[in-house]
């Protein structure tokens, strides 16, 4: 069985979510990136806008897992002003070389979101065996979002993982 890890950063939670829900279809590991200074409030959201959009990279805490150790890696940000949030471009610098294969997601207002998944590209060094984008709408009913289901469909098709999908869906695309 293929190794898998969904690496992500999320603010507020929404990118969580969706990292979660994909990690449960592909029975992968799970991995945080957290930040080593707080990013809430107006000062913390402005940090973010500057770092975003200069394309910095802050200081993040050090991670349990190893991206070497997996045969896929699947990475998630949300958008910022157009960009890759921060963190995990700090991570991305730090573990590019160590990435195999990679699928990449992101959630959003509604807008930036194909930069940033082309972003993601060249920031992990190729092109991603599959691309997810979830607005923050859509989030909460993701589970139930066509668009979750072809991004699993997909990276079963390219990459045999093995993907649990609820019945009903099983059945609809069967
Ligand atoms: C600093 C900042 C900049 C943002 N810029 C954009 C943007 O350019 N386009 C967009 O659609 N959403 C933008 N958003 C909204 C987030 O992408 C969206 O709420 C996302 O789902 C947040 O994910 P999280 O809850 O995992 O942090 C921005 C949010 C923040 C905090």
């Amino acid at each position: 069985m293929k190794r898998i890890l969904v690496v992500y950063y999320s603010r507020s939670g929404h990118t969580e979510f969706v990292a979660r829900q994909i990690a449960a279809r592909c029975h992968a590991d799970l991995e945080r990136i957290e930040d080593r200074h707080s990013r809430q409030g107006v000062l913390g959201y402005l940090r973010s806008v500057v770092e975003a959009v200069l394309g910095l990279r802050p200081p993040i805490e050090r991670l349990r897992r190893r991206p070497a150790d997996y045969d896929l890696v699947i990475v998630g940000t949300p958008v910022w002003c157009w960009n890759v949030a921060s963190p995990l471009r700090t991570w991305l610098q730090r573990h590019r070389s160590a990435l195999t294969n990679v699928a990449v997601f992101c959630t959003c207002g509604g807008s930036g979101h194909a930069k940033v998944l082309d972003d993601l590209e060249a920031l992990c060094g190729q092109r991603a065996l599959a691309r997810l984008v979830m607005t923050e709408r859509a989030v909460g009913q993701c589970q139930r979002d066509p668009a979750l289901h072809r991004f699993m469909l997909e990276l079963k098709r390219v990459s045999s993982v093995s993907v649990s999908l609820p019945p009903a869906q099983d059945q609809a695309t069967a």
